[in-house]
């Protein structure tokens, strides 16, 4: 397992990025849960967030990719609206131990 980070290090209702054995990662913390998804937009296979900074709506309910503005939801990863309604975010899975996030 790897360890990617301290779960009270990420901003609530906020997203980020990292990269993990070449693998980029984006981190959603919505209202005190957290979900991974591996950073990689249905549409085109590419990031959602090649600007940079959260990718997050404001209460953390959609995640919105930078590209072409499909919206996912934050909790589930499915793509609710865009150019790939309807497909999902690759989920990647993870262990919380005293507030460290290791990768499954
Ligand atoms: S690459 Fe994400 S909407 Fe097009």
């Amino acid at each position: 397992m790897s360890l990617i980070g301290n779960f009270d290090d990420i901003p609530d209702n906020s997203t980020s990025s990292i990269m993990v054995d070449q693998r980029s990662l984006l981190l959603v913390k919505r209202t005190g849960d957290l979900f991974i998804y591996d950073n990689r937009c249905p549409h085109t296979g590419e990031s959602l967030d090649p600007m940079g900074g959260s990718v997050a709506s404001a209460d953390g309910l959609l995640i919105q990719c930078q590209r072409h503005a499909a919206e996912f939801v934050s909790t589930t990863g499915e793509c609710v609206a865009g150019p790939c309604q309807g497909e999902q975010l690759e989920v990647v899975t993870y262990t919380l131990s005293r507030g460290d996030i290791y990768l499954d």
